[in-house]
């Protein structure tokens, strides 16, 4: 994974002089952090041209335990040598928070080049998966799943009870190339239905909306999150 992630950022760096990448939060994508942070994956990645966004966050400040930022900046961007100007947190514990997310959207218009139909489009949105087929912040039942306009709004989440700012879908699927790390066996359910052919099974989990508009999407997993796929002969 932290290969694929290494070579995404080089071909984007090599075809246009840097990198949009959007960072996921959770817990999974920790050990990608501290794999990419380590000297001989990140030595040739050139960090100093990366741009670096986060597709969700929690309403909390950027030094909380439950921070994204602050998972992704102590795995990650504290070791590599990337431009502190270039380091975009989510502000998801403004007391403004629909203003912040259009300040946030606003941001992204200005620095991510835009598809022909005007949407940004990230050369790579990392994503993960809960176990109710949550991706970013974008849960089950919730109206967000709805929004074709906005590309960053903040909501309040029932099955939390706790506010988040995250991408929409129209701007996860512009992205070039968005890159999906499911891990673990409470994950294993939601996967067979994601991968299953029961549309309406799929149709309530918010992952089965990721579809590129005109990029690529892999999803990576391990054993245990995959344990349930039947083995197509
Ligand atoms: C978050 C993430 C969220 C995460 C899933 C999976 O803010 O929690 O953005 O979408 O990817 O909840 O979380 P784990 O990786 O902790 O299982």
């Amino acid at each position: 994974m932290a290969d694929l992630v290494r070579k995404i950022i080089c071909d984007s760096v090599d075809r246009n002089g840097s990198c949009k990448i959007a960072l996921a939060g959770g817990t999974t994508p920790h050990a990608l952090y501290k794999q990419l942070a380590r000297e001989g994956v990140s030595s040739d990645v050139p960090w100093q041209e990366v741009d670096v966004f986060f597709g969700d966050e929690r309403d909390v400040p950027h030094d909380h335990v439950e921070s994204n930022f602050r998972m992704a900046q102590r795995a990650l961007l504290d070791h590599v040598p990337v431009s502190p100007g270039r380091v975009n947190p989510m502000p998801a514990d403004s007391d403004d928070l629909h203003g912040a997310a259009e300040r946030y959207e606003q941001l992204i218009r200005e620095r991510v080049p835009t598809l022909p139909d005007g949407i940004p489009s990230f050369d790579l949105i990392l994503l993960g998966m809960g176990g109710d087929g949550h991706t970013a912040s974008l849960f089950p039942f919730t109206d967000a799943l709805a929004e074709r306009e906005r590309l960053v709004v903040s909501h309040f989440v029932p099955v939390l009870g706790r506010r988040r700012m995250t991408f929409t879908f129209p701007l996860i699927n512009a992205a070039r190339n968005i890159v999906a790390l499911v891990t673990g066996a409470d994950k294993a359910e939601a996967i067979s239905i994601i991968l299953g052919d029961d549309e309406e099974l799929r149709a309530d989990l918010p992952f089965s909306m990721i579809r590129p508009t005109s990029g690529e999407f892999r999803l990576v997993m391990d054993i245990n999150a995959s344990r349930l796929v039947e083995k197509h002969a």
